[in-house]
This record gives structure tokens, sequence and C-alpha cells, in this order.
């Protein structure tokens, strides 16, 4: 965390769904981009999570690529499953990640400086489906009981809520009432962290927001008029920034990545300046 003079601030980066591929290399390729990004921002993250998906078809070698890939992060990186990916063997890579873990499921908390984390596991062995069980939703009210003042963010792969298009909604978690129920007794969450969808959504749910990330490989924008189908359009892939100082709370934004402009001085801190403004660095 940077000190400023509003109070430390601290910068989650959010991946989701790299799908990292044995048999396609653009997966990869989208990846080694995305971390160049974060590595390239004007705040270098001090967490990086991933939210899922990370692998296409769960295999020994494309988590051996991912960890490759992920290397050039010198920051903690946190990681969940998706349904594309496979329990042990994500877990023999990642090891038992944070805290307070569990022994079937990768569900585990972090403390990250005034915020908690709280990572779900909605993974179901041979299923696009996810669900969350009486086990791991009894782990989360558990946990979220501990510490009421403090905010958290919560980790998910499936969201939270119903995307409105129906091939998304036919894979999506079976336990949206449950989930909603935990998190209506809890309002020191603050955002529900989700991918799944490969579009970014954000809607409320109780005193949350929940949001979902884009892939850093196919992010869709999708005809909403045809929801009963997938008609869509190949956007540039992004990251989410989730930043939290005590004086603004968390706010989130979206960066794309591509190729990033100049770090220019638009306000030196006294006053505005005018362009062409000053390059930073
Ligand atoms: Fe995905």
């Amino acid at each position: 965390m940077a000190d400023q003079p509003n109070g430390p601030v601290m910068v989650i980066a959010q991946l989701s769904d790299t799908h990292i591929n044995d048999d396609a290399p653009e997966a990869a390729v989208r990846l080694r981009a995305a971390v160049a990004h974060l590595l390239h921002l004007p705040a270098v993250p001090d967490i990086v999570l991933l939210t899922g998906d990370c692998a296409e078809h769960g295999t020994a070698s494309e988590y051996a690529q991912l960890r490759e890939l992920l290397r050039p992060l010198t920051v903690p990186v946190y990681v969940i499953l998706g349904n594309h990916d496979d329990r042990p063997r994500l877990r023999a890579l990642f090891g038992a990640q944070g805290e307070q873990t569990m022994p079937e499921f990768m569900q585990y908390t972090v403390a990250a400086g005034p915020l908690r984390l709280l990572a779900l596991d909605t993974h179901v062995p041979g299923q696009d489906g996810g669900t969350l069980c009486p086990a791991r939703l009894q782990w989360l009210e558990e946990r979220l009981t501990e510490q009421p003042e403090r905010p958290t963010i919560i980790l998910m792969h499936h969201p939270p809520f119903r995307c409105g298009l129906a091939p998304f909604d036919a894979i999506g978690l079976d336990a949206i009432a449950e989930f909603g129920a935990v998190l209506a007794r809890h309002p020191q969450v603050t955002r529900v962290l989700a991918g799944h969808l490969h579009m970014a959504m954000q809607r409320p749910l109780h005193s949350a927001l929940a949001v979902t990330c884009p892939s850093t490989l196919h992010q869709l924008l999708a005809d909403v008029r045809r929801p009963a189908g997938l008609e869509v359009r190949f956007d540039p892939p992004a990251v989410l920034l989730h930043t939290w100082s005590d004086d603004t709370g968390l706010l989130t934004h979206t960066s794309p990545i591509g190729e990033p402009g100049p770090v220019v001085v638009m306000h030196d801190g006294q006053q505005w300046q005018a362009p062409p403004w000053p390059v930073r660095g």
C-alpha cells in the first residue's frame, strides 16, 4: 500500500477467465499482455486476483504455463476455481492459499490491509454451472460473522445474479437465492467479484456491488435484444482495478488492455495543467 495525503491506497487488480489452453496459444499471448499491462499501470497493484477459468481443460501442463505467465508479478496472486478448472490440479499448483481454508473446497480468507477477502469455490466437477452447497455457505456465514465491521470483498467465479442471456443463465449459479440470503445479513460486504460471463456487468446486491470482470481472452459484448442466443462482438480484453482508501472507500475501475498511452500530468497536485500535458518519467 502506498501512503497518500488521504491515507494508504490499496490497489487490487482482477483478471478473469484466462483460459490457458494447450491447443490454442492465443490465450497465453493475451495473458502475457495482461500481466505486462498490470506491471505498467501508473499504480502497480498490491494484490492480483484471478477469478476462475484459469485453464481451458484444467491439465497440469496448462497450469504449468499459467504459473510461468504469472511469474513476472511479484505481488501476491490469489486464484479461485472456474467451471473449466480442475480442483486437485489447481490446488497442487497454488497450494493452500490464504487462511481458514476448507479441506474439501478452495475457499479461504485473505487479510488485505483494511480489507478482507473471502474466496469461494463454486466449482462442480464435470459441470459448467456452479453451486454453493450448505457446507460452503455455512463457511461463508461463519467467516462473515467473525468480522462484521471490516469491509469485505467476496470472490466467486459464477456471478450471483442472472444476466438475462439464456445460454449463460443456463450455466449460472444454482444457489443465487441462498447466497443472497447470507449477503443480506452482512452489510460489510462491499463487492462481490465474479467472472464467467466474459462481460463487464455490475448490479447492486444488498449492500454490495456485484461485478463481473472481463476476460483476458475473449471479451464479449452481447446482443441483449436476442437473449435466447449469444450473438456477440469481441471487444478489447480488460482488467478491473479495485482501489481502496479510507477517504473514498472502494472504487472499481475498468482498464482495457491494449497499447497504453504515456502517463501525463493533467494536475500537478496544485492545479490543472493545460495541454500538451507534461509526460511523467
Ligand atoms: Fe470462462
